[in-house]
């Protein structure tokens, strides 16, 4: 079970893969340009290598920008190319639901030994039949299908417990996260893998009465130590003096 880090941004990659608390990133087009990355495939190229390079071996999902067949399937063997660890994201069917991508995934994986992962699906059935076809991960969106008025956990749960039973080795991504609390609930429900924004990673962590908390530690650790007649230069700092304050109004260490 894990997270993915959902965004194109080298400096929010860098900083939550730092943390260990990354297993891989997911980008898509829409990502990409929100994330600054202009200059079509060449300026693709030269982010997905950035992130590949900064995560590996750690995956890095990238997915195709053409519903062109052929054009997609060059594509995909050229986004393969740009590092082991590439996964190529493939949707599960065209705009107009041509299933010809169906085919390209079973393709990619079977023959040319590249991990595909099936995205934008919205139902436990969709991504059955892209597990079948054998794509390494199937994307489900998890907020667009609650946005429908389903609850998604249902079909997470229900995906889970086919792909076992059938001993299919696609792993689950959830993706479109809307709210923390949908990073557990849908983990709990079956999920693999949940796909995170930067700014819900961090609010995931971040608490109001954590940092009360932490603030109170520090101010008392600070009287603890004035107290013990420590040297005012070593007394914490919690919340914006510099200890010698602290000190000095308990009355053991003379202020200089
Ligand atoms: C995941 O891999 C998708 O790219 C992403 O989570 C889609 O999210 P959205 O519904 O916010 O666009």
């Amino acid at each position: 079970m894990s997270i993915f880090l959902d965004t194109a941004n080298l400096a929010e990659i860098e900083r939550f893969h730092r943390m260990g608390i990354i297993r891989g990133v997911t980008t898509n087009p829409t990502i990409l340009l929100r994330d600054g990355v202009r200059g079509g495939l060449a300026g693709i190229e030269v982010r997905s290598k950035q992130i590949a390079g900064l995560i590996a071996p750690l995956p890095l999902s990238v997915e195709v920008t053409t519903a062109d067949r052929s054009q997609a399937m060059r594509q995909a063997q050229t986004f393969a190319g740009w590092g082991d660890n590439i996964v190529v994201k493939v949707t599960c069917h065209g705009p107009s639901g041509e299933l010809e991508n169906v085919e390209m995934i079973h393709e990619l994986e079977t023959k040319h030994g590249i991990h595909v992962n099936a995205t934008a699906m919205m139902s436990a059935q969709q991504c059955f039949l892209a597990a079948m076809a054998g794509a390494t991960y199937v994307s489900i969106f998890g907020g667009r299908v609650n946005n429908m008025g389903y609850n998604v956990c249902g079909e997470i749960t229900r995906l889970r417990r086919i792909l076992d039973q059938f001993g299919l080795k696609s792993q689950i991504i959830v993706g479109s996260t809307r709210e923390v609390l949908n990073v557990i609930e849908w983990l709990e429900a079956g999920a693999h893998v949940v796909t995170v924004t930067p700014h819900l990673l961090n609010d995931m962590m971040v608490h109001p009465y954590s940092k009360e908390t932490v603030q109170q530690f520090l101010r008392d650790a600070a009287r603890a130590e004035a107290e013990l007649g420590m040297p005012a230069k070593l007394v914490a700092a919690p919340d914006g003096t510099d200890g010698k304050q602290v000190a000095a109004a308990v009355g053991k260490v003379p202020t200089i």
